[in-house]
């Protein structure tokens, strides 16, 4: 039987083929990235990028920069996670930046409204804060709509529970790198704010 995903990732691999013709090497769409892509990442994060299940992040329309960085941290050993030091390990300085070009270049297809009063109370959170305990808006720093910068992720339709354990990491700094910013963030949010605002940037397209 063929299933919907499969269905999926054989569109996408004539896409791929497409663009692997008019690409140059080494660039998002070169052959050795394709093939990383099917091989490696696509059973988790999906081969655009859209993952399958919410506890593995989008990727689609992440920032390059974003992505390098966290390629070569979990790389490194610098951002602690199992599943991604086995699948980062290896990887080329390069072929990280082909990786992050190909999604980066996904458009993000997706978002998932949660439920409406959760949202309401994630939407005041995350555009004005909560100035009762000092968290600060999270539109300061990632922008109204989520889009974030270049030094920024993108948050706007990332899964929720994808959120909810990164922000709870966050918090006890089990998130190991770059932490120093949303730990004091993240250690001042209830659990309702978490969730509520996880809720509100999964909306957000
Ligand atoms: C078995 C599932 C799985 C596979 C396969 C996988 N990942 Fe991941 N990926 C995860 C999980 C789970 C996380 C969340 C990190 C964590 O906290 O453990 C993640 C996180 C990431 C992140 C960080 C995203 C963010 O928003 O901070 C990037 C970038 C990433 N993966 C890229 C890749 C690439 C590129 C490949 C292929 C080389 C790949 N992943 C293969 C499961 C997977
Ligand atoms: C002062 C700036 C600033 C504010 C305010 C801020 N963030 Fe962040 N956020 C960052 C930075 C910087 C990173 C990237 C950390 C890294 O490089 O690993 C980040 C990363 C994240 C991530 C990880 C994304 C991923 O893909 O894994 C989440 C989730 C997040 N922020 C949520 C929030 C929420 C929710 C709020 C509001 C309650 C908020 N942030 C407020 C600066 C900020």
């Amino acid at each position: 039987m063929i299933t919907y995903a499969k269905l999926s990732l054989m569109s996408v691999g004539v896409m791929l083929s497409a663009q692997v013709l008019a690409a140059p090497p080494a660039a998002a769409g070169s052959p050795r990235i394709a093939e990383i892509i099917a091989s490696r990442c696509a059973l988790c994060h999906g081969p655009e990028g859209e993952s399958a299940s919410a506890v593995y992040p989008r990727l689609a329309a992440q920032h390059p920069d974003y992505i390098s960085k966290q390629l070569k941290d979990f790389r490194d050993g610098r951002r602690k996670s199992e599943t991604m030091a086995e699948m980062a390990r290896g990887l080329q300085d390069e072929e990280i930046a082909g990786l992050a070009a190909f999604f980066a270049s996904r458009k993000a297809a997706s978002r998932q409204p949660g439920d409406a009063d959760f949202a309401a109370v994630g939407k005041f959170i995350f555009q004005r804060g909560n100035s009762y305990s000092g968290v600060p808006a999270c539109a300061s720093c990632h922008g109204a709509n989520g889009h974030g910068t270049h030094q920024l992720p993108r948050l706007a339709g990332q899964h929720p529970a994808y959120l909810e354990i990164q922000l709870k990491e966050f918090s006890k700094r089990e998130r190991t790198n770059d932490n120093a910013v949303m730990h004091t963030v993240a250690a001042k949010l209830t659990e309702l704010e978490t969730r509520a605002v996880a809720i509100y940037i999964g909306g957000l397209q």
